[in-house]
């Protein structure tokens, strides 16, 4: 059994994919067996696809198009391609992982450098996307079938709901989600779905403010496909949270869109055997959820993909500093309980 076999009834399965990955076997090898949508875990956020180098080079030619580079991304669009990998775009615009000089009037890796005007930072946005999507659609006509436009815009410590630290807020206050996807729109492949992608959805305040201040305004001009729930989520508050997580699938669903779980993992520091009893069951209560949305039709969910194909590589035990046992197979590519649990969820 596979997890995609599993699954091919409900939605895809897919997961996130690093360079070190990509250079084992062995992780290939699971990748085609198991999951029919991936992710690059970083290889295709904008510090890998813009040059300083050659921007700074001639920086009044490429003041409102820096310079692009793709020899990161092509690597995972060739390898989709070959498999027959449905592959994600993640991301185009977030504050994080995009070179700071990008925002700076004179390309300065400061953040307390003066910001560029409102103008040459719409000029830059329209320019990266286009870039992006006419690359990947001209040389990988439909290998990526979605689009993570914008991540992590929202912050629910702040009252006002919009993440204001970010560089793009800086520079383009909230008419920056708006204008990102519009021009994903303009250049997309009119097959592309274009989604709106976060964490912690569950939290009540973060949920309303998405519907509200994203997903609303971006229905209007009919600009939004599909929304990502990134659900990293922590084994020990999930009790707590799988009452909020249901709440903010079925309110997501509720808009017609598609949904995604776009970033799955359960933290969990305890690896006895217990530790993965509950993990298997924290998986379990969650798939059947997922399963159970679709099937009532009251979330379309299109795809779920874990944040990592195994406990050893996966990001959580360096962001929590702790060593973390979250996904469904072990450090030597053994089945979990959690994975059993999974499979066994689809089967019943
Ligand atoms: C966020 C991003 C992902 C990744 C994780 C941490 O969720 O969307 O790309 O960086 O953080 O691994």
């Amino acid at each position: 059994m596979s997890l995609k076999k599993a699954y091919e009834n409900y939605f895809k399965i897919g997961t996130s994919v690093s360079r070190y990955d990509m250079k084992s076997d062995k992780a290939m090898e699971e990748l085609v067996k198991h999951y029919n949508s991936m992710t690059a875990e970083n290889d295709m956020k904008p510090m890998f696809m813009m040059d300083k180098e050659a921007t700074l080079a001639d920086p009044e030619k490429y003041y409102l198009q820096p310079v692009m580079k793709y020899d990161t991304a092509r690597k995972y669009l060739e390898f989709a391609k070959k498999n027959g990998i449905a592959l994600r775009g993640h991301t185009l615009g977030w504050h994080n992982q995009t070179p700071i000089w990008f925002f700076k009037e004179n390309f300065e890796d400061d953040f307390e450098a003066p910001w560029a005007s409102r103008e040459t930072m719409l000029a830059r946005l329209e320019w990266y996307i286009k870039s992006v999507l006419t690359f990947v659609q001209t040389e990988y006509p439909g290998v990526i079938y979605a689009w993570d436009v914008v991540n992590e815009a929202i912050e629910e410590r702040n009252e006002e709901g919009w993440r204001t630290r970010s560089p793009w807020y800086q520079t383009l206050g909230d008419e920056f989600v708006i204008n990102a996807f519009r021009f994903a729109r303009k250049y997309a492949a009119p097959e592309v779905k274009l989604y709106y992608n976060d964490y912690n959805t569950f939290n009540p305040f973060k949920r309303e403010t998405i519907l509200n201040y994203i997903v609303k305004p971006l229905m209007e001009e009919k600009l939004i496909d599909g929304i990502g729930m990134q659900s990293h989520l922590i084994l020990n508050e999930w009790e707590k949270d799988i009452t909020e997580y249901e709440k903010t699938l079925y309110a997501f669903g509720a808009t017609g869109l598609d949904i995604q779980s776009t970033e799955l993992d359960i933290h969990n520091a305890d690896g006895s055997e217990e530790g993965m009893k509950k993990l298997a069951d924290a998986y379990k209560k969650l798939f059947e959820l997922y399963v159970k949305a679709k099937k009532e039709g009251k979330a379309n969910i299109t795809c779920v993909t874990f944040w990592g194909m195994k406990d050893d590589v996966s990001w959580l035990t360096g962001f929590r500093r702790e060593r973390s046992y979250p996904l469904l197979f072990g450090d030597n590519w053994e089945e979990k309980e959690a994975y059993h649990a999974v499979v066994a969820v689809a089967e019943n």
